[in-house]
């Protein structure tokens, strides 16, 4: 079967699905405007295991995919016949849990003759931020912080970035969610944490090591290693401790050493506009450091609502956007892939 496919359309209507970890969703978008936005997350089962058992968060997007697509679409006020794409999120994540977005967006999307797009998933983060700006053009740089990747980008047209500096181990995150489980707060651990912070203070000593060497790189592994010793050393010597000074004195190194370099790297390319993305940047205590940051800079910033900083699809539907306009189309030889690098594009699907 062959689409023909008018990719010169301004605005496409765009259905994007996502499920590289434990959140189902489906939303359309409309260029740069949300239409619907749906998600079913396994998140509540996940923090009884305190943290993502693969094989539950695959059965959960079977049993919740249709539904929440039949929402999307119903919820954007079209029909099926108004989609121009489908868009999915074909890696970095989970594979099991990426093959059903995978599979049921190609079923979708071969049973309605529509045309197929395979997002990045951290693509799909970036792209946020055009969702919460319609009028932002690059180039611009970007903090992204998830629970997989740490990096600072380039963007330089719509299509393109470089990876100024990316962890060199954990993501931060990752961290954020370790450290949680130390503190015995629940999965995801990053708002837990936030919480447990705002009644604490930065006081514990944490190792200036996570800048990562020079550059904009970071590591997160000596910060995490170093908190998890304070505790245990704390717990054998039988010495009480503030759980809410340790949230606080790990929030305050995780985050600073981002926002700084953030903005260093944005001042470096000469740009005048700073994005953030992923979950990490849900974040308040960041959100309110980047924007005193940049403000102090003369930067702008464009910070999605921290609905859209967490995985969603009117991202992944944003980033398809993009891609529709580049013409760059997969097949139905498309397939999950767990892992991919950061700034990957499938061409023509391949
Ligand atoms: O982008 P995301 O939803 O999924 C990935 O692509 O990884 O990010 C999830 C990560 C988790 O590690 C979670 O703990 C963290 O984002 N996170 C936060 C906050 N909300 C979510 N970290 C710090 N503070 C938050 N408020
Ligand atoms: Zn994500």
């Amino acid at each position: 079967m062959k689409t023909t496919v008018n990719s010169k359309k301004e605005n496409p209507i765009i259905l994007g699905i996502e499920s590289s970890c434990d959140e189902t969703a489906a939303a359309v978008v409309q260029g740069r405007k949300i239409l619907s936005d749906e998600i079913a997350s396994s998140a509540n089962i996940q923090s009884l295991y305190g943290g993502v058992v693969p094989e539950i968060a695959s059965r959960a997007h079977t049993d919740a995919v249709a539904a929440v697509v039949e929402r999307a679409v119903k919820n954007a006020g079209i029909e099926y016949k108004d989609i121009d794409a489908v868009a999915v999120t074909y890696g970095a994540g989970l594979l099991g849990a990426l093959l059903v977005g995978v599979s049921f967006a190609k079923a979708f999307a071969y049973a309605l003759n529509k045309p197929l797009i395979a997002v990045n998933h951290i693509r799909g983060h970036l792209a946020a931020a055009y969702l919460d700006e319609p009028t932002l053009k690059p180039p611009f740089v970007t903090l992204l912080a998830s629970g997989g990747h740490t990096a600072i980008l380039h963007t330089k047209t719509e299509a393109e970035f470089e990876i100024l500096g990316a962890t060199l181990d954990d993501a931060v995150g990752e961290a954020f969610d370790k450290v949680a489980r130390v503190l015995g707060l629940k999965y995801p651990g990053g708002p837990h944490i936030e919480r447990a912070a705002t009644e604490g203070k930065p006081v514990i000593p944490m190792p200036k090591m996570l800048k990562g060497g020079g550059g904009y790189n970071f590591s997160y592994s000596g910060l995490k290693t170093a908190v998890i010793n304070y505790c245990h050393t704390m717990e054998q010597r039988g010495e009480a401790y503030s759980k809410a000074d340790v949230a606080a004195s790990f929030q305050s190194a995780a985050i600073g050493v981002l926002v700084e370099k953030t903005v260093a790297a944005a001042k470096e390319k000469g740009v005048s506009t700073v994005t953030a993305g992923g979950g990490v940047a849900a974040n308040g205590y960041l959100r309110a450091s980047l924007q005193a940051a940049c403000q102090k800079n003369g930067l702008a910033l464009v910070l999605p609502e921290k609905r859209y900083c967490t995985d969603n699809a009117a991202m992944i539907a944003a980033e398809g956007v993009t891609q529709f306009k580049l013409g760059n189309f997969a097949d139905m030889r498309l397939t999950a892939k767990a892992s991919i690098p950061l700034a990957a594009t499938l061409t023509n699907g391949k």
